[in-house]
Formats: C-alpha cells, structure tokens, sequence
C-alpha cells in the first residue's frame, strides 16, 4: 500500500505533485500518472504539500482536514499591512484580568499551532495546559523556592546575579515568574528528540501570535522553563509522561491593558551577497 492515494479520475497528470514533492518521492508512472513507489513510502513525512499543490484536489488527505479544497474567499490574501500591524501589535503581557480563559477557545488557538511547521514534519509537541490558577501560582512558588536554594548554595548559576530581586519581589507579594496570568501553556516533547526544541519554540511563537486574535495576551516564561530544567520538585509538579522534558513555557489571559501604540526596535541587521 502507497501512502499517497491519488484519483485517477480527477487526476490531470500536469506533474505539480511531482515537483513539490519535498523528498522527490513521487514519480511519473504509466501513462505519466503520478504515484509513490512502495519501496519509499517509509521516507514520506506527510507533509501534505502533494494535496496542498494539487489544482484538482486528486490526492486524498493524509489526515483529516477541514479544508481539502480552499473556496476563493479562504484563498484572499491578508494584506501585507493588515498583517505587519497585527504582529508589530503583540507586545509582552505581564498584567491580566482575573478572568478564565475556558477551555475551548485555548483549543481553538491550539488548533491552529498545530499547523506550525516543524522539522521533516515530525510534529513533535505536545501541550500541558496549566488552567487552574491555583496550580500556576504553585509553579511560581516552586521556582521561587528554587531560586531561594540557588542562593543558600553555593552552586554558580548564570540567573544568580539577578535572583535577589525576583525573590524580594516575590516576597513582596508580586509574582515576577508567571506575572499572576491565569495560565501557563507548556510545550513539551521527548527528550531524546534533538529537534523538538525549535518546533516548540515555533509552536509557542504561532501561540503568542495567535493570542491577540482571541482576545488574549501572553509572555514567554523564561523562569519557569529554566526552573523546570533543573528543579526536581517542578518537574515532579507538571508531572510529565516519562522520557518527556520541558521545552518551553508561556503564560497566557485577559490582557489587563489595552495596547495603544508600537514602540521602536533596533533597524534590521541585513547583509546582502
Ligand atoms: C525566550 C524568551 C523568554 C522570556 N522570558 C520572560 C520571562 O520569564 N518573564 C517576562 O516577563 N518576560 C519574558 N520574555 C519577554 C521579553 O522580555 C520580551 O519579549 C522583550 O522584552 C520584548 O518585549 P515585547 O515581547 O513586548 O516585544 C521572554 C521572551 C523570550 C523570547
């Protein structure tokens, strides 16, 4: 059995999927009707790309899809202004209502981080959603007790210098680890796996670009990914399935504040050849 399967019937031989092919797996056949051969469906990422470039939607989805074929109207681009304002708009969010984001629509936002890229396709994330704000208080607290520990020890540690004043704000009733937000979104993947890493870090930047269209702020948890790469009590606390580590974090909620403008970055570092 080939992994692809494409309809003779609608199927126009133009070739398309040939040459989009990422790992040149598809080839001509009888009659210049295209096909993977048995012997390399082991190499075929599912990648999808032979069904997204097909004009005649002849090749049958590999996984269930909403959206086997595009209407004209999906098809309409997004202007390049509407989008540069929309992502120049995200900012950090470090102050959120006391409101729950409920359930659904977090599934709805991770719906579309699935469609993030990832390496060879190999979809690698997955999500631990911390929803109870009990629970993300208690991760905070953990790590504070973390960075306390750090401090009586005299293990050296590249977040020491700063850690004085992260605990003193903590004691002082702020939460400087996960900002109050009601949430924390974590991305976690098998260790053994050298790229997951970087799918995770995509799929977590697709989650905070994503946010804002919900109606929704979020802010990477620097502290709290590297507590969870060191601290056994964290660890244990998100309980991840075994063989599984930490690869990023971020927390997420009601914005408290409106954004009311853009501010500056450096210009872009670019070197042409
Ligand atoms: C990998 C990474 C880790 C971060 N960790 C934290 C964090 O632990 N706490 C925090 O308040 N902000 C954190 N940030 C947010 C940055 O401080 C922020 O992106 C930067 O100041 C620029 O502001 P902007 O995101 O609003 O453009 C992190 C950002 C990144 C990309």
């Amino acid at each position: 059995m080939t992994t692809i399967a494409i309809d003779p019937d609608t199927c126009s031989k133009c070739g398309t999927c040939i040459e989009i092919c990422a790992l040149g797996l598809i080839m001509k056949g009888k009659g210049n009707m295209p096909f993977m051969p048995d012997e390399v469906e082991a190499f075929c990422t599912k990648c999808g790309n032979c069904e997204a470039f097909c004009p005649e939607g002849a090749i049958l989805p590999e996984y269930d899809t909403r959206y086997p074929t595009l209407s004209e109207e999906a098809r309409q681009d997004i202007t390049a202004g509407s989008l540069g304002l929309y992502m120049r708009q995200r900012r950090s969010v470090r102050n959120y209502q006391d409101k729950i984001v409920d359930r659904e629509t977090i599934e709805d936002i991770i719906d579309i981080v699935r469609y993030a890229p990832s390496g060879m396709n190999n979809q690698p994330v997955h999500w631990l959603i911390v929803h109870d704000p009990a629970q993300v208080r208690k991760l905070a607290h953990i790590t504070i007790d973390w960075m306390r520990s750090i401090m009586d020890s005299g293990i050296e540690h590249p977040l020491k210098p700063i850690l004085p004043s992260l605990i003193a704000a903590y004691d002082n009733g702020k939460d400087p680890i996960c900002r109050g937000a009601p949430h924390v979104a974590i991305a976690y993947a098998a260790a053994a796996n050298p790229m997951a890493y970087t799918d995770s870090l995509i799929a977590l930047s697709w989650f905070e670009l994503a946010a804002p269209a919900f109606g929704l702020g979020a802010c990477w948890a620097g502290f709290l990914k590297i507590a969870a790469s060191y601290c056994q009590e964290l660890k244990d606390e998100l309980g991840l399935p075994e063989g599984h580590e930490v690869q990023y974090a971020m927390m997420f909620g009601y914005p408290k504040y409106k954004v009311y403008g853009i501010p500056g970055r450096e210009p872009a570092r670019i070197t042409w050849k």
